[in-house]
């Protein structure tokens, strides 16, 4: 895992962009996962001017969106389409219908999840994978105790993360009670992750997740099993970390020989 922890949010949020355009370099084509939340907006600021700059291109980049409330249509402010649209999708150069955000209205669940899993297959699966990370260390919306192999299915939301969701809603009583989430181990198949995490509130869930047991408590503590993670972190969402002095090493490291070290 890399760890790389700068003073500030927008700091990370430019490296986080600039790792992301150097996959869309290597492969014009890629397919990518993406996150809602407060958190990865400065990343899409960033790759918003980019893409302005002729820095780079979306029209032949796939994005598949992490999760969606159940209940909300596609044009509902809070809806995470709406939000995609509003803060990426409508500002880059990407052919929306090759944005794939889950269906909020979807009668059949079931079935819709399954037909979510096989887009991801029917593109080759996802190239790199944009996370948040909730404040009770979860990821997408697999809450404390989601199966670290479940896949995209219906989700009951947590009352923390009701709670935390509710300041985007009138009132707590409109946050919508579940949701639709890729799963644990459909995330964990992306070929790449990162993890980007900015503030005080998110220092425990990023101690756990990085440095405490692998354990569906901490649904991001499962990223410890996969081989190409980098966590995007200021320094108060680092700040319970233990060895930070040991990623600023590697951090140096991978400045001499020129390469990432995972
Ligand atoms: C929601 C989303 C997550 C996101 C989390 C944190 O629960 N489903 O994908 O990581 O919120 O949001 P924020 O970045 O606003 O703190």
């Amino acid at each position: 895992m890399r760890v790389i922890i700068r003073k500030t949010y927008e700091e990370i949020s430019k490296e986080a962009a600039n790792l992301v355009k150097s996959r869309i370099e290597k492969k014009p084509d890629l397919v990518l996962g993406l996150a809602t939340g407060s958190t990865p907006l400065g990343l899409y600021k960033e790759l918003i001017r980019m893409n302005k700059e002729n820095l780079i291109s979306f029209k032949r980049v796939k994005t598949f969106n992490l999760d969606e409330y159940y209940g909300l249509s596609g044009d509902h402010p809070q809806s995470y389409r709406y939000f995609m649209n509003t803060n990426l999708f409508d500002h880059i150069d990407i052919d929306k219908s090759n944005t794939m955000v889950p269906d909020g209205t979807a009668e059949d669940w079931e079935e819709f999840c399954r037909y979510y899993e096989n887009q991801i297959k029917k593109a080759g699966g996802i190239d790199l994978q944009v996370l948040g990370i909730g404040s009770d260390g979860h990821i997408a919306f697999n809450e404390p105790g989601s199966s670290l192999s479940s896949r995209t299915r219906l989700v009951a939301l947590d009352a923390q993360t009701i709670e935390d969701n509710s300041r985007f809603f009138q009132d707590k009583s409109q946050v919508p009670r579940f949701a639709l989430s890729m799963g644990v181990g459909t995330i964990l198949e992306a070929k790449e992750i990162i993890l980007v995490a900015n503030g005080k509130n998110k220092a425990y869930a990023i101690a756990q997740a990085i440095e405490g047991p692998v354990t569906s408590l901490i649904s991001a503590s499962a990223l410890q099993m996969h081989q190409r993670v980098t966590f995007f972190l200021d320094e108060q969402a680092a700040s319970e970390l233990k060895r930070v002095n040991y990623y600023k090493f590697v951090e140096e490291a991978e400045k001499k020989i020129g390469k990432e070290i995972f």
